[in-house]
């Protein structure tokens, strides 16, 4: 077994971190042994990212002691960090979009030959290599930004792998992967382990602890209060020690009661892949209607083309009787509209502004006083959705790039609640919410539907659909395969719908 008398790979003794006033890190021990995978778990802004970032030196710690295979480590950087045997994968990615994949890759370190020229056969050469290695295909020479942002993961934990390190730390890497990248992603994993790789693995999903990680241990507000072997704990037992206590259950009572119909999608199409064939479906008021597919069925697309983000081909969008075919999203916001994307640092965020700025951007014309933007009441409607959303932070004046990614996609939420739309389309709304925190965005959601919005919800996680929705639509192949009411279907007929088309 992995984890017989093995040394420690990495041993973390009383560290501790502060951004200002706010303690983040509270005299961690952390360790993690040989040839083994440590998931690391705990709500969002324990300080998971943060601990992580003091080992490879993205941040500085303020106290302790940090011993890779036993000798004392300071990384001044990350490149340092990289030269001595630790990579990581950053939770929110971090790469050139304008450059292509080879660029990524190789990013700080080109190789020369003996002109000192860049050496781009060699370049070439050694990427065919990796990816060979890691089974993926990939096109090395495509800018990253005409990349989907699963295959920009992948190219980023091939990057950490290609610096032969001991110790890999991969941040939420499977937040936007599909079934079978995470898959693969495992396999890779095991393979590392097996040639005596160790890695920490942060992850909020259960499942996934439970069937990579030999060893798993939670961070509660800075604290470390658990380290298990995965074999001797269980779901509830973490989950207590996250939130500090049992969470009874996973989703809120769905009893909203739908109205009328309000939403209205007739014959919905688009010309580019993967586009959409023929799409109608109704929305009552008040009714959550969650969009069930598999990775690339269209759901995206579909919310995107009703917000008018992409072009449509054919088909109309109906609210209360009115045509609200849109063809910008400024559009569809004064008529109501309010979307959610899928990827929050380029779509939704301003990562210059502070939470102030973000939560009240897409509203100003709220916070007038007489000619002006009244400062005061921008910061109050703040305060008051970080009360509503618990989002953790020090106050509205913090920049949006201090909170923890979780914490990050609670502003969106807050941002959008502001202008109180009626029609609320969602993408992914829950990824990278810890467990608590999901539960409260359930409940808001339940909320909003009980003041009579019509939402719509993309999700990949057949609880969570099944959970929190009213009726499910099924895209397959860019089709919606079907309709189903969410309390007499099952995961089986969501997943024979999901393949109709394929
Ligand atoms: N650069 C920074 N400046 C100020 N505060 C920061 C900074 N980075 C992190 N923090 C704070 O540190 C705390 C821990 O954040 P961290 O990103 O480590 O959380 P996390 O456990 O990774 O959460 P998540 O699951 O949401 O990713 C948060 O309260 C966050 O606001
Ligand atoms: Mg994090």
């Amino acid at each position: 077994m992995a984890d017989r008398e093995a040394r420690n790979i990495l041993s973390i003794r009383g560290m501790c971190k502060s951004f200002g006033r706010n303690r983040v890190l509270d005299h961690i021990n952390f360790d993690v042994r040989e040839g083994t995978i440590m998931g690391l778990m705990g709500e969002n802004g324990a300080g998971k990212s943060t601990m992580m970032k003091c080992l490879f030196g993205t941040y500085q710690k303020d106290e302790g002691t940090i011993l890779l295979d036993g000798k004392e480590v300071n990384f001044s950087g990350p490149k340092d960090a990289l030269e001595n045997g630790v990579a990581m994968v950053h939770q929110e990615l971090n790469q050139c979009l304008e450059r292509n994949v080879l660029d990524n890759l190789f990013l700080g370190r080109y190789p020369k030959n003996s002109m000192g020229i860049v050496d781009e056969n060699r370049m070439r050469n050694e990427a065919s290599d990796l990816f060979r290695k890691l089974n993926m295909t990939v096109n090395l020479t495509v800018p990253m930004k005409t990349m989907s942002v699963s295959a920009r993961q992948m190219v980023e934990i091939a990057k950490a792998i290609s610096y032969n390190a001991k110790l890999i730390v991969l941040d939420e890497p499977t937040s936007s992967l599909t079934v079978r990248e995470v898959a693969k992603l495992f396999e890779m994993m095991r393979n590392l382990k097996a040639q005596g790789i160790s890695l920490v693995y942060i992850s909020h999903k259960m499942d996934e602890i439970f069937e990579i990680c030999d060893q798993v241990s939670v961070l509660r507000d800075g604290k470390l209060v658990l380290t298990r072997r995965t074999a001797d704990t269980n779901m509830n037992e973490l989950i207590a020690a996250m939130v500090g206590r049992t969470l009874d259950n996973r989703f809120p009572p769905v009893d909203n009661t739908p109205g009328d119909v309000v939403l209205s999608v007739q014959h919905l199409s688009t010309k580019y892949e993967p586009n959409l064939k023929d799409i109608s479906f109704d929305v009552r008021e008040g009714e959550i209607f969650g969009l069930y597919g598999l990775v690339g069925a269209g759901r995206s697309e579909l919310l995107e083309t009703m917000f008018g983000v992409r072009t449509r081909a054919a088909g109309r969008v109906y609210y209360k009787g009115r045509l609200m075919n849109f063809n910008s999203s400024k559009d569809a916001m004064d008529h109501g509209f309010a979307m959610i994307t899928e990827e929050r640092k380029a779509t939704g965020l301003f990562l210059e502004g502070d939470l102030t700025f973000n939560t009240t951007i897409t509203n100003l014309t709220h916070y007038m006083s007489g000619v002006a933007l009244s400062r005061d009441k921008m910061v109050k409607a703040t305060a008051n959705q970080i009360n509503i959303m618990h989002t953790k932070c020090m106050g509205p004046s913090d920049s949006i790039t201090a909170l923890s990614g979780g914490n990050q996609q609670k502003v969106i939420f807050g941002k959008w609640l502001e202008r109180d739309p009626s029609v609320f389309l969602m993408d992914e709304p829950t990824r990278g919410i810890d467990v608590g925190a999901k539960y409260e965005i359930y409940e808001l959601i339940i909320k909003m539907a009980k003041m009579g919005k019509a939402i719509i919800v993309v999700s990949s996680e057949m609880p969570e659909i099944l959970g929190i929705t009213n009726r499910i639509g099924v895209m397959s192949n860019g089709r919606l395969a079907g309709i189903v009411n969410t309390a007499q279907t099952n995961q089986e007929e969501l997943l024979t719908l999901s393949t109709k088309y394929l």
